[in-house]
């Protein structure tokens, strides 16, 4: 491809284009400020690439996500969960004896200290999850400070499998319960819900349907190349911290609602139609004035602007899980309906929202008798493996550098102090 060409200041200068396997173009801006002495200016980034990177393929206007060129929609129809982390993480779907043994070596790391239960213990009952899940998975590097890359097989699997237990201890904790140990010779998925939801005194039989749907769950959400939380860890990463609080930086920028917190922002925004009467146009027409200050939660996306392929999956199987149920959710309804009214009116079609993978999500968790707080929890599971994929990608690529934004400059130009009582 030609380079690009630039006119600034009356000089013309060359910039390189580098062209991805997907022939998708950017031009070279790295040493535009060393040529030019500007730089760009791209508030929320929406035209910037940050970095090349082999994990996942993203095109937004054909709806297309794959993971390491694996369709999105297979891999969430046939695999497991710990294959695709796999996948993400080392670049290949492991084989027979490569999964044997990151199956045992997640089954073997699931415990965490038993000192760290006394953390649990300091936690208010009222703790929001996400801020326990955030504090411990930073915990863990102080419980394994050696340095992560001499052993970096081991500490990728210590924060998968510890970061599970957590997340159902934080639960507990909530609750009010006793914590449950992981067991071997379960998937993740059934671990997790079984941890979550069995007592000392009464067992929980993880049902099928549910396992399959918390399967799928996990897989749609574990990457999706450089969004707000990944873009995170990666600028943590940058400046060469750990992996646990690289991970943990990814957990907190995941939790506003503009991002994953946004499957718990959904779920209240419909019960407060419910709440207010149902009138779901309404509250359409709050949404589109723009003073109120309202969105339609779960819709929109930065990069979709057609459809978002994990949203339809995860629509067809929000109905397989209730039908399985014989269930009748009528917040599911009311999403359907707020769809269909949305997708017919002119604010969202010329803006391009459609809904996101937050929009259905919790409708499923619900089903599964998982709490509210619970859902970007959920949400940040099946991210980790993402997470990991791209601080090692970073941390193994020589040419990687610190992540340092410019900025320009508005505030007051030079001026001289005044002491206190000339003020
Ligand atoms: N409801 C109403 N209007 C919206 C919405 C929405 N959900 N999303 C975008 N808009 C409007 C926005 O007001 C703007 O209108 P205008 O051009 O008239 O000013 C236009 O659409 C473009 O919006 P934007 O805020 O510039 O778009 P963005 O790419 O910066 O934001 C977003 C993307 C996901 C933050 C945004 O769509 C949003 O806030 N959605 C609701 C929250 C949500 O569901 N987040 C989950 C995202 S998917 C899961 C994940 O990756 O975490």
């Amino acid at each position: 491809m030609d380079n690009a060409k630039l006119v600034y200041n009356g000089q013309d200068y060359e910039l390189p284009v580098v062209v991805g396997t997907e022939n998708e173009a950017g031009i070279d801006i790295s040493k535009l400020r060393a040529q030019t002495g500007a730089i760009t200016l791209d508030p929320g980034y929406p035209n910037t690439g940050s970095c090349l990177s082999a994990i996942t393929y993203l095109d937004g206007e054909n709806g297309i996500l794959r993971y390491r060129g694996y369709p999105i929609e297979q891999l969430a129809e046939s695999a497991t969960f710990t294959e695709v982390a796999w996948l993400l993480i080392y670049g290949e779907l492991p084989n027979k004896a490569q999964l044997g043994d990151w199956r045992r070596q997640l089954s073997k790391h699931s415990f965490i200290h038993e000192d760290m239960l006394k953390f649990f213990e300091g936690f208010p009952i009222t703790a929001h999850p996400m801020a326990i899940l955030a504090s411990m998975v930073c915990a863990l590097s102080a419980y394994y400070p050696e340095n992560v890359e001499e052993d970096l097989q081991t500490n990728i699997a210590r924060v998968m499998a510890k970061a599970k237990t957590i997340a159902a201890f934080s639960y507990k904790k909530s609750v009010g319960e006793p914590v449950i140990y992981p067991i071997s010779g379960y998937t993740y998925s059934a671990n997790l819900l079984r941890m979550m939801f069995a007592t000392p005194s009464e067992p929980y039989e993880v049902p099928k349907v549910f396992e399959d749907a918390l399967r799928m769950l996990l897989i749609l959400h574990a990457d999706h190349e450089q969004n707000c939380s990944t873009s995170t860890v990666r600028m943590v990463g940058s400046s060469q911290a750990s992996l646990y609080a690289s991970m943990a930086a990814g957990v907190t920028a995941l939790w506003g609602p503009r991002h994953g917190g946004a499957n718990q922002a959904v779920i209240e925004m419909l019960e407060q139609i419910v709440a207010e009467g149902g009138d779901y146009k309404k509250f359409l027409d709050r949404v589109k004035n723009k003073d109120s200050g309202v969105r339609l939660m779960g819709f929109g996306h930065r990069v979709y602007r057609n459809f978002d392929p994990r949203a339809k999956l995860i629509k067809k199987q929000a109905d397989k899980v209730l039908n399985h149920l014989g269930l009748q959710d009528p917040l599911l309804d009311l999403a359907k309906n707020m769809e269909e009214a949305a997708l017919a009116d002119d604010y969202f079609i010329e803006r391009k929202l459609y809904p996101n993978v937050d929009f259905y999500s919790g409708i499923i968790y619900r089903a599964m008798g998982v709490p509210l707080n619970m859902y970007t929890v959920m949400f940040a599971l099946g991210r980790l493996p993402g997470w990991i994929a791209h601080w090692k990608e970073m941390r193994e690529d020589p040419q990687n550098k610190i992540y340092r934004p410019r900025q320009i400059y508005t505030g007051a130009t030079q001026r001289d102090f005044v002491p206190l009582e000339e003020r």
